[in-house]
């Protein structure tokens, strides 16, 4: 298990490019059960949940074969098997969505649910009941959800929370449904919409995407199609959030400006200078940082994926900040970590409420979550001293090559093995 040591204090300066969204790519993966004919995705990030994923797809019966260095071409002429076993959805919960496309495509599916993680409870009770009003017949059993449908019907399903992987399961499940499907208080991410981009692209018939209603007219056969992934916005975030605690100068090539509304928001309130620069964002910090308050919210609202970063930074600004987590209820071990390194952060319930600024010195920390690790990352830039993050396979799940990224732009950190 690799770890990373940091040396902070330096400012960076430079360009970086983003990798392909790991939270549109995962269910575009998916997306290629619906098919028999080739499906070709590019953007596709390297990372071990997409790794995890394409895994899945070949026990299904999938043939994968990365045909460039971020392109895959999959094919899923036939399924050979209908279970998602326990093993690989433990290790990525996404596989869930696999759920959605298998019982569309074959009328069967045996799918282990994911049980619980660091950051929250995380039921699937809105997949389940979504899938279930289209007509399949679900038993849960064994640990694993067992869904029947010889003919999914359209039907309209209310939300009660707009959740990212519910809408994305059921949106799967309806594109090949008879009749129409209505999906209410439905999420409105841009992981979402790049989903439905590509499914419309293999000849779904979705209309809505983006709103709390989305509506999907459903067809026959889905075809073959190509689809490049959308940049990823929580990587983008997370590389501002870094120029931003450096002091330094960043330009992020292929940011999705139109994605990051609240985000660039909240950054310009601690001070930090956001332009737009050919086709990303630049972004300058040399004003001390000011505190702010933010609630995460669903998109397009503050991302809960960029909390824990954002709380890294607001330990340098001068003066009180409080953070709301409105959508996972265990999502702040970072924080515990952080006061190891100095940090002055009070916890009640869903609020955090953080003092600056703190002198942030070097210290061993252990990653307990992807956000989390990125959060140290963080702050270990920021320190003095040598900061050492272990259990860094948290990050490799959603950042690809990230200490060289940050290497490129000045940061001193190496990936070491423990
Ligand atoms: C997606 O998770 C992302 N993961 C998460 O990113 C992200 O934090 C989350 O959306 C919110 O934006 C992927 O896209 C692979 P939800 P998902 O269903 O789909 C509750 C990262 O760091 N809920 O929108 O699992 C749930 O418990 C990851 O990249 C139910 O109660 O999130 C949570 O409190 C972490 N019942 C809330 O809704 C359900 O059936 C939002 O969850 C489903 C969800």
């Amino acid at each position: 298990m690799d770890k990373m040591i940091i040396h902070g204090g330096v400012a960076l300066k430079g360009k970086v490019a983003l990798s392909g969204s790991k939270n549109a790519a995962l269910p575009i993966i998916m997306a290629s059960v619906l098919t028999a004919d080739p499906v070709i995705i590019g953007n596709v990030p390297r990372l071990r949940d997409v790794r995890t994923a394409v895994d899945l797809l070949v026990r299904l019966g999938v043939q994968a074969r990365w045909i460039g260095e971020h392109e895959l071409e999959l094919r899923a002429r036939e399924i050979t098997s209908h279970e998602a076993p326990y093993e690989l959805v433990k290790t990525m919960r996404a596989s869930f969505v696999a759920l959605g496309p298998l019982l569309a495509r074959t009328g069967r599916a045996r799918v282990s649910t994911p049980g619980g993680c660091a950051i929250g409870a995380r039921p699937v009770n809105l997949h389940i009941a979504g899938i279930r009003a289209l007509g399949a017949r679900i038993q849960l059993r064994n640990g694993y959800v067992e869904a029947r449908a010889p003919h999914l019907c359209g039907a309209r399903v209310w939300l009660d929370s707009p959740s990212v992987g519910a809408t994305e399961n059921i949106m799967m499940a309806a594109v090949l449904a008879k009749g129409t499907t209505l999906i209410e208080n439905a999420a409105r991410e841009p992981e979402v919409q790049d989903l439905a981009r590509m499914l419309a692209a293999m000849g779904a018939r979705i209309e809505g995407v983006g709103t709390h209603v989305i509506e999907i007219g459903g067809v026959e056969r889905l075809h073959g199609t190509q689809h490049r992934v959308i940049p990823d916005r929580i990587e983008a975030g997370s590389l501002m959030v870094a120029a931003a605690i450096t002091g330094g100068d960043l330009t992020i090539e292929d940011a999705p400006a139109d994605q990051l509304g609240a985000v660039v928001e909240k950054l310009r309130e601690t001070g930090v200078e956001i332009s737009t620069h050919g086709g990303g964002l630049r972004v300058t910090a040399n004003a001390p940082l000011r505190p702010v308050e933010l609630r995460t919210l669903p998109y397009p609202g503050f991302p809960t994926d960029l909390q824990a970063q954002m709380m890294a930074l607001l330990t340098q600004s001068s003066g009180t900040s409080v953070i709301t987590e409105t959508i996972f209820e265990n999502r702040f071990m970072h924080a515990l970590e952080l006061l190891r390194m100095g940090a002055d952060i009070v916890m009640k319930g869903p609020t955090a409420v953080v003092r600056g600024p703190s002198h942030l010195s070097g210290a061993p920390v252990m990653a307990t979550d992807l956000r989390a690790s990125m959060s140290l990352i963080l702050a270990g830039l920021a320190a003095d001293n040598e900061t050492e993050v272990s259990r860094v396979y948290h990050l490799d799940r959603g950042y690809e090559a990230l200490d060289a990224k940050l290497r490129s732009v000045g940061a001193r950190i190496d990936r070491v093995p423990a």
